[in-house]
């Protein structure tokens, strides 16, 4: 049997047992994650590079439950473009052919952000950096014209640490284009394909900490004032870098959702896995630690009307970018962090069995009438 029709019959969950592949008793759903989502209207999908989706176990994950396709890398600018010429858009076109392979909506992820500025631009003045975003941003949605679910226009432009800035970050973006300016983006966008949903997209929102509080109020703040103008935006991209270190409350989470919503605003989790640096313990403990996060965040998720998709930040502990040397806090027993549904080798971890009955169980269909506040 193709490994890949054995993980559509077992779920993807299977044991390696003294060299054999054996099934694990417990049933499993035959469908995949994005089939299950798409019960109550939604979407469930990846963040991939093309280096590890045309390899196993990262391809037949993708096969059976990707619904939606975000390119970890290959649509950032700088990756694209240097000072050397033409931009080179191979592998972001890579990730697009592989969503239409797999019949995936596609993320556009993302058209400004400080930290994918390419590099030559960071001292330009100001009218030379205004003429090349402007110029990137049109000349990608062209490139991806009516191909693209969302696209995700800004990203990461919020710092509550900066009170003498209102909240707003202080960056290549915010010297050169100007914080004010941010709508204008939108703008842009919604000329270039008017068929793509526009996003703004952030992270650390999500959880019971102060410094996430503050961080949703300075959000909350600067969306009142970019609808008041009237800026064409259409969803909020939740990151959900979550992590277990962390308090989490379903109750202020769905407060924020409804708060949200009052904008007229469809949430897109865009990013999800859970971080356990500081988990103490073995793998089975961490695991279960990490499921429970997992489900108690997607179930609050599925509850709410205006959430419409559901994006995991890589497929495998693998190929997570959390793993990757220059990614954050590493443990202190030196493993490697466990933050996604399939362990390195792809075989479903317990935090994959929690989010396939999180969206199996789920009632609350997605629902843009009442996202949209009519
Ligand atoms: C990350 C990639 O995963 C890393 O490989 C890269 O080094 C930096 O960017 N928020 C975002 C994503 O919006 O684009 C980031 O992706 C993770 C945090």
């Amino acid at each position: 049997m193709l490994r890949r029709e054995f993980l559509r019959l077992t779920g993807g969950t299977c044991l390696v047992h003294a060299g054999m592949v054996v099934a694990q008793t417990q049933p499993q759903p035959e469908e995949g994650l994005d089939t299950l989502a798409r019960r109550t209207g939604r979407r469930f999908g990846f963040a991939v590079q093309p280096s590890h989706a045309d390899k196993e176990p990262v391809r037949s994950l993708l096969q059976q439950h990707a619904g939606v396709i975000t390119a970890e890398l290959a649509m950032k600018w700088n990756i694209m473009s240097n000072l050397l010429g033409a931009p080179d858009y191979r592998a972001a076109d890579q990730v697009g052919a592989l969503a239409s392979s797999l019949g995936a909506a596609l993320r556009g992820h993302t058209l400004a952000w400080h930290q994918s500025t390419p590099a030559y631009l960071t001292n330009a003045a100001p009218e030379q950096f205004v003429t090349a975003q402007t110029a990137h941003l049109q000349a990608l949605m062209q490139r991806f014209k009516g191909r693209i679910h969302t696209w995700d226009v800004l990203n990461e432009v919020i710092d509550a640490a900066a009170a003498d800035h209102q909240g707003m970050r202080q960056s290549v973006l915010s010297r050169l284009w100007g914080t004010d300016r941010y709508p204008a983006l939108f703008e842009l966008a919604r000329a270039a394909d008017p068929s793509a949903k526009l996003a703004y997209n952030d992270y650390g929102m999500e959880q019971d900490e102060p410094w996430c509080e503050a961080r949703r109020s300075v959000l909350l703040r600067m969306l009142e004032a970019w609808v008041k103008r009237g800026t064409p935006i259409d969803v909020m991209g939740l990151q959900a870098h979550l992590d277990l270190s962390r308090r989490f409350s379903a109750q202020k989470l769905l407060r924020f959702f409804n708060d949200l919503q009052a904008f007229g605003l469809s949430i897109q989790i865009t990013e999800l896995d859970v971080r356990d640096a500081s988990n103490p313990g073995g793998v089975a403990a961490r695991d279960e630690a990490v499921a429970a996060l997992y489900k108690d965040f997607m179930d609050a998720c599925l509850s709410h009307p205006a959430v419409e998709m559901v994006v995991m930040w890589n497929v495998t502990d693998g190929d997570s970018w959390i793993n990757r040397w220059n990614q954050g806090q590493r443990r202190t027993d030196g493993l490697p962090q466990r933050p996604l549904l399939f362990d390195a080798q792809g075989l479903a971890k317990p935090a994959f069995h929690t989010v396939t009955a999180s969206l199996g169980d789920a009632t609350v269909k997605f629902d843009m009438k009442k996202a949209s506040n009519g």
